[in-house]
C-alpha cells in the first residue's frame, strides 16, 4: 500500500486557485522529490495536506495508509503519522525545544522514558546538544532551523515526511548531515518527499522518483535523472 496518495487535489488560498489537480503517490521506505520553480505551489501542497486553515481544498482526496486524511483535523493528521518540515519554521517564544519535543513525542505514543532515551541520541545525531534548552527556533540561523526540523523528524519517526526545502540556507556540512538523516529515516520505513528547487541535496540523497510541479499540476515524473536534467537545463526541460 502507498504511504500517501493524493488524487486530483485542487487547493485555493483566498480567492486564488493554486493547485489544479495534483496526483501523487509516496511509497514507504522511499525517498521522493518534488521539484518546481518558485511559486509553482510546492509549499501549498505540503501545507494543504497538513491542514493549514488558509489552504482550502476545493476538490480531491488524500489518503495516509488508506485513511482519509482530509477528513481529519490537523493534529489528527500529525498523530496518524504525517510530518511536515516547514520551509519557514516559526519561532515559538516561551516554548523550549525540549518541552516541545517531549509533548510531540507523547502525542505519537512515546512515553517519558522513551523520550529520555531518544532525545539525547537525536540531539547528538543532529549536532544540536547546545539547543536543548533554547526556545523553539528563536534566534536560530536559517540552517539551524532546518536542523531543528530534522531533529523533530528523527524523534517522531512519522509514516510520511514532507520536507519543504530542507536544503535552503544550509551550509555544505549541514547539507551532508541532513542528507544522511533523511536516508536513515527512509531506511527505517518513512515515506519521504523532499521539496526543493535545486538538485543539490538530491545528489547526496538520490530519490527513487522525481515529480515536477508546474502551475499547480504535476507535469512530469521520472527517476533521479529528471532532477539532473533540471539541474543542467532548468525547468524548461519539462515545459511543454
Ligand atoms: N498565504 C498566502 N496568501 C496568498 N498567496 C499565497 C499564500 N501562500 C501561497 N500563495 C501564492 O501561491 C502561489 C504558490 O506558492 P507556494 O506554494 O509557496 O509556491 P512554492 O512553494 O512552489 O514556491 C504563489 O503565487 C504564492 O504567492
Ligand atoms: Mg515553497
Amino acid at each position: 500500500m502507498n504511504a500517501l496518495e493524493v488524487h486530483d487535489l485542487w487547493v485555493r488560498v483566498g480567492d486564488k486557485l493554486i493547485l489544479r489537480g495534483v496526483d501523487l503517490a509516496l511509497e514507504p521506505g522511499q525517498v521522493h522529490a518534488l521539484m518546481g520553480p518558485n511559486g509553482s505551489g510546492k509549499s501549498t501542497l505540503a501545507l494543504a495536506l497538513a491542514g493549514h486553515p488558509e489552504y482550502q481544498v476545493v476538490k480531491g482526496r488524500a489518503f495516509l495508509e488508506g485513511r482519509d486524511l482530509l477528513a481529519l483535523p490537523p493534529y489528527e493528521r500529525a498523530r496518524a503519522g504525517l510530518f511536515v518540515a516547514f520551509q519557514y519554521p516559526p519561532e515559538v517564544e516561551g516554548v523550549k525545544l525540549r518541552e516541545f519535543l517531549r509533548l510531540a513525542c507523547g502525542e505519537r505514543g512515546k512515553g517519558f522514558c522513551e523520550f529520555q532515551r531518544i532525545f539525547p541520541q537525536a540531539l547528538a545525531r543532529l549536532k544540536m546538544e547546545d539547543f536543548r534548552d533554547r526556545e523553539l527556533n528563536v534566534g536560530f540561523s536559517g540552517g539551524e532551523k532546518k536542523r531543528a526540523e530534522l531533529l523533530q523528524l528523527y524523534m517522531l519517526r512519522p509514516k510520511v515526511a514532507l520536507l519543504d526545502e530542507p536544503d535552503s540556507g544550509v551550509d555544505v556540512d549541514a547539507m551532508r548531515l541532513i542528507a544522511e538523516v533523511i536516508k536513515e529515516m527512509a531506511a527505517a520505513g518513512t515515506a519521504v518527499l523532499i521539496i526543493t528547487h535545486y538538485p543539490r541535496l538530491l545528489e547526496y540523497v538520490p530519490p527513487e522518483k522525481v515529480f515536477v510541479l508546474l502551475d499547480g499540476r504535476i507535469v512530469d515524473h521520472d527517476g533521479p535523472e529528471l532532477a539532473w536534467r533540471i539541474g543542467e537545463a532548468g525547468f524548461e526541460v519539462v515545459r511543454k
